[in-house]
């Protein structure tokens, strides 16, 4: 649907009235009534390299998510203030592992002798309170753009890797990037007591959280999309079940999706396993291919939905008018650990 064109004129003016003052960051997610307005848009790892881009913006737009929202107030200036437009605009992975449980975790293992040579490592889809467990035990945060050179990193640091929270990332990166068998990976159930005979014996723990958007793709859907469309090719975003991903041609970040698109040849078939707002925007960008979804069922982020044009009218228009609403800000002792875990991340060759 076309936004609405009063909004659309109230976003523009309260854009334009703040200036250089503020710096709008939207995620590939994005409604496309918000995403009209970023001024740079990106998968998470840009996005976490643009949100320090930009250290005269007294204000950090973020469209995307709160653990987005978080690592930008982490990455950023004393003097920035990061604003997220819906505070409800969370992630129901992130949520999947609390810290709480991630040290009830790390204690299990320090108790069967195994912690000192296990190094954590976090999706940046994840609390700042988990990547500040991760800097503080010589671990490291990742993307789904740089999982790989994360894993390396980390396995040059210590025997085993906690992976947390998304064992589809965890494990597609482990097998189908770095040679590992599936018998290489555990799960580690965070509600259930865990055979720590097995544990040991894994290269990669991996905690059991999954991304319940692309959970809904499945290997049938990708048996159904090639019997549909003949030559297809399959793209899918890492965080698909592992069955889906071995079925796919190609597997990357939403940023690699859209270069991916960029570079195929006119005329070319696409189904594409990720976020709905992205693949719609794909299939408009792109009219000389033909992309479709890969399942038949609708698939949104509700969260990354719930940042809408009304939210960001709003918190555009009340930084105008010198109020600072929904501002994000991470404890110091918090903030300082998990940016020495981003900046590992940061500093991956
Ligand atoms: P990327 O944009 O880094 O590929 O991540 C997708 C995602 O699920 C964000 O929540
Ligand atoms: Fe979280 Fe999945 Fe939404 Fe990404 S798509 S923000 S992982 S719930």
């Amino acid at each position: 649907a076309a936004s609405d064109p009063d909004l659309v004129e109230r976003a523009r003016k309260a854009k334009a009235a703040l200036g250089e003052r503020v710096f709008v960051l939207g995620h590939h997610y994005q409604r496309d009534e918000v995403i009209q307005f970023a001024d740079v848009t990106g998968d998470s790892f840009k996005l976490a390299q643009q949100a320090a881009a930009r250290p005269e913006a007294e204000f950090i737009v973020f469209c995307g998510v709160h653990f987005m929202a978080e690592s930008a107030d982490i990455l950023t200036g004393p003097g920035q203030r990061v604003v997220l437009p819906d505070l409800a605009a969370g992630c129901s992975m992130a949520d999947m592992a609390t810290f709480d449980q991630v040290e009830e975790c790390w204690e299990a293992l320090e108790e069967a002798g195994l912690a000192d040579d296990v190094v954590p490592v976090t999706y940046m889809n994840s609390s700042a309170d988990i990547k500040a467990f991760c800097g503080r035990h010589g671990g490291v945060v990742c993307t789904s753009s740089n999982a790989k050179r994360a894993l390396e990193w980390a396995f040059e640091q210590g025997k085993q890797v906690l992976f947390l929270p998304d064992q589809h990332l965890g494990r597609n990166t482990a097998v189908l990037e770095m040679g590992m068998s599936l018998e290489d990976c555990v799960l580690w159930n965070p509600h259930r007591p865990n055979d720590m005979g097995k544990v040991a014996g894994a290269k990669m723990i991996l905690w059991k959280g999954h991304c319940s958007v692309h959970g809904r793709f499945t290997a049938e859907s990708v048996d159904d999309v090639r019997a549909r469309i003949p030559g297809v090719n399959v793209l899918v975003h890492p965080e698909c079940r592992h069955d889906v991903v071995l079925k796919a041609d190609y597997v990357g970040s939403t940023e690699y999706i859209i270069k991916t698109l960029q570079a195929a040849p006119a005329g070319s078939s696409w189904a594409i396993g990720t976020e709905l707002n992205l693949v719609k925007r794909l299939a408009q960008m792109f009219p000389d291919k033909s992309v479709s979804f890969l399942d038949k069922t609708v698939c949104y982020c509700s969260t990354m939905n719930r940042i809408d044009l009304p939210h960001l009218v709003w918190a555009l228009e009340s930084l105008a008018l010198g109020e600072t609403v929904n501002q994000i800000t991470v404890e110091a002792d918090t903030a300082h650990w998990a940016k020495v875990a981003l900046d590992r991340m940061l500093a991956l060759p």
